[in-house]
C-alpha cells in the first residue's frame, strides 16, 4: 500500500483522475470498476473534461460499478446507476453496454450477484479499481463483518451507512433502501490495482484506521493492506490522523514513478 497526500480536495481528486487517464491511455480496452458517493463525482469531472479537451477515449472501456441499491430502477434518479450515466458515461464516448453495474431490480437476487461475478470474469477480471471509503469503514456496501473473502452479493446497510447516504434522498432516512447488491471484498482484492480516494475531515479517523490500523473485518478497507498493489489518495483534511504522514511525503517525493504527478 502506498498513501498519497495532496493539500486539498481538488489536488486529490486531480491525481486520481490522471491515474486513471493515464491506465486508460496505455490500455485502451481496460476494465474499469467505478465507484459513486459524492467524493467521486470530482474524479468524474476531470475524466470528462480530459474528453473533452484532450480527446481521452473511452470507446473500448469496460466497467463495472461497485454496489447498487436493491429496489432502485435504473432511471431512478437516486440510482447509481443514473448517477454514472449522468456523471460519466452520458458524457465520454463509453459505449453503455460496456457499462455494467448489478441490477437493483432482479428477482433472484442471487442468479444476478453470479451473473456479475461471470461477467466481470469474462471481461479477464479488473484492472483498476476505484474505492471511496464510507464512515464505517466500508468498501462498495461491504459493511462491518463482511467476510473479507465475500463475493458478489446482496447485503443490508447498517443504519450509519443510512444517515451518511440519506443527503442523496433529499435527507430523507425512510427513502434510503436498506439493502444493496455489492461486489464482494474478495471480489475487490482480485483487481489488479486498487485507487482508494478519501477527502475531507469526516473521513480522518477511519482513514488512519484502515491504512495503519489492524486488518479486520469491522473496516473492510483494512483488508486493502493485503492488496499487492493498493494507492490510497487522500487530501490533507483526511490525513489529519495518519501516524507515517512524513514517511508517505518522502516516498511520494522521491519514488521515480510519482515524477510526473508532483
Ligand atoms: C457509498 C458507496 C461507497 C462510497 C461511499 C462514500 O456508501 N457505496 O462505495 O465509498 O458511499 O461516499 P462519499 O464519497 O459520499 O463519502
Amino acid at each position: 500500500m502506498e498513501v498519497i497526500i495532496r493539500p486539498d480536495e481538488a489536488a486529490a481528486s486531480h491525481l486520481v483522475a490522471r491515474l486513471i487517464a493515464r491506465e486508460l491511455r496505455a490500455r485502451p480496452q481496460l476494465v474499469l470498476g467505478l465507484a459513486t458517493g459524492r467524493t467521486m463525482e470530482h474524479v468524474y469531472e476531470h475524466l470528462c473534461r480530459f474528453h473533452r479537451e484532450e480527446g481521452l477515449d473511452f470507446s473500448l472501456c469496460r466497467t463495472f460499478n461497485l454496489d447498487e441499491y436493491i429496489g432502485l430502477s435504473p432511471d431512478d434518479r437516486q440510482s447509481y446507476r443514473f448517477y454514472m450515466n449522468e456523471r460519466l458515461f452520458n458524457r465520454v464516448n463509453i459505449d453503455l453496454r460496456n457499462t455494467h453495474l448489478p441490477n437493483g431490480l432482479a428477482v433472484d437476487l442471487k442468479a444476478e450477484c453470479q451473473h456479475y461475478e461471470d461477467l466481470i470474469r469474462d471481461c479477464g477480471g479488473i484492472d483498476l479499481q476505484l474505492l471511496g471509503i464510507g464512515r464505517s469503514g466500508h468498501i462498495g456496501f461491504n459493511e462491518p463483518l463482511s467476510a473479507l473473502r465475500s463475493r458478489t452479493r446482496d447485503k443490508a446497510l447498517t443504519p450509519d451507512t443510512i444517515e451518511q447516504n440519506a443527503p442523496m434522498f433529499g435527507g430523507d432516512i425512510s427513502r434510503v433502501p436498506r439493502r444493496a447488491i455489492t461486489m464482494g471484498v474478495g471480489t475487490i482484492m482480485e483487481s489488479e490495482r486498487c485507487i482508494v480516494l478519501a477527502t475531507g475531515a469526516s473521513k480522518a479517523k477511519i482513514v488512519a484506521q484502515a491504512v495503519e490500523g489492524p486488518i479486520t473485518s469491522m473496516i473492510t478497507a483494512s483488508a486493502l493492506q493485503l492488496h499487492g498493489r493498493c494507492t490510497v489518495v487522500v487530501d490533507e483534511p483526511a490525513a489529519a490522523k495518519l501516524k507515517g504522514t512524513e514517511y508517505y511525503r518522502w516516498i511520494f517525493d522521491n519514488e521515480p514513478g510519482w515524477q510526473e504527478f508532483r
